[in-house]
């Protein structure tokens, strides 16, 4: 496999990287993760444009502490309010002007493809921090981060992929990103109202990846090596009364867990969490979903680091 250079590369889909990118961005996460809570210099001359039209705790934060570790500066837009999008301003006009003041642009949006619009736009990189339904590659770079890191492998795993297979980008993007690789099986672990979206189903079954629906997560659980639940998308449902069908429908328990759970079960979840999973799970020693947040930093230090060239300086 042909290893692809990050430098001044635009990240909007996890497809768009290799088994060999990933390997490489895990590798330079390695050697940047002593760093994630200190700092290294290596871009003091650089400034991140961070503009995020929809809400974000992990990814916009994860991303200035990453540009700041680094050395770097960061502006940035939170929401609508207090910019000239307020004033009828486009989507173009603001892409051009984080262009003009920023050498690399982390934007998230509610419409599917405004990264990608916006890398048609910019001349900088353009990172897609999440689009709609649709995709968050970082997200998928660091959940796989945090496989590797726990069990010393991606390949030969038994994956369940619980929650919101329709609406949630997170769950969508990990499932495409498993394409890359070669679990021994994936569950798609729903409601039968959140099946897996078609486009993602149809990558997954071009990959020749085993895998199965099911409805029921305790029906399987006992074969699982990772689980990655989900929480309901609400803000993306067209009519709430089809939320109102599935919500509170799914909830992982420690008794469900000891029951059934294998002893090296890990537990992940790229969070917000709601209701999926009980309050007593968070530090039992199946959950590695704070550990995984936490790796968010470092795979974003990486891969700046990366899209700047600047590797070798580490
Ligand atoms: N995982 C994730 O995208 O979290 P935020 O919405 O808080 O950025």
């Amino acid at each position: 496999m042909i290893l692809m250079s990050f430098k001044d590369r635009d990240v909007i889909s996890i497809l768009d990287f290799n088994k060999d990118d990933l390997y490489k961005l895990f590798e330079v996460t390695d050697k940047i993760l002593p760093y994630s809570k200190s700092k290294i210099n290596l871009l003091p001359d650089k400034i991140m444009a961070t503009a995020f039209f929809e809400p974000s705790t992990r990814t916009r934060l994860s991303f200035e502490t990453a540009m700041r570790r680094l050395g770097g500066e960061v502006i940035s837009i939170v929401g609508s309010e207090g910019i000239s999008l307020m004033k009828g301003e486009n989507l173009h006009d603001t892409v051009k002007m984080l262009e003009a003041y920023s050498n690399i642009i982390v934007i998230r949006h509610k419409n599917e493809g405004a990264a990608k619009y916006a890398a048609e736009i910019a001349s900088v990189p353009i990172i897609n921090g999440g689009d709609g339904r649709q995709h968050h590659p970082t997200q998928s770079m660091l959940d796989l981060y945090t496989i590797y890191k726990l069990k010393g492998k991606i390949d030969g795993l038994v994956y369940g992929i619980l929650g919101d297979l329709k609406y949630a980008r997170t769950a969508n993007s990990l499932i495409l990103a498993l394409t890359k690789f070669k679990p021994k099986k994936i569950y798609l672990i729903s409601p039968p109202l959140l099946r897996l979206r078609d486009d993602t189903k149809m990558v997954l079954k071009s990959s020749g990846i085993s895998f199965e629906e099911v409805n029921e997560v305790n029906d399987i659980l006992s074969e699982l090596d990772i689980l990655y639940v989900t929480r309901i998308q609400k803000e993306r449902f067209p009519d709430i009364m089809e939320y109102e069908k599935v919500k509170g429908s799914y909830r992982i328990t420690l008794n469900m867990l000891r029951e059934n759970a294998k002893d090296d079960l890990k537990i992940l979840h790229p969070l917000p969490k709601v209701d999926e999973i009980a309050h007593e799970v968070d530090y039992s020693k199946y959950a590695a979903y704070f550990l995984q947040a936490s790796y968010g930093v470092p795979v974003r230090m990486a891969l700046i680091t990366l899209i700047f060239g600047v590797e070798d300086k580490i």
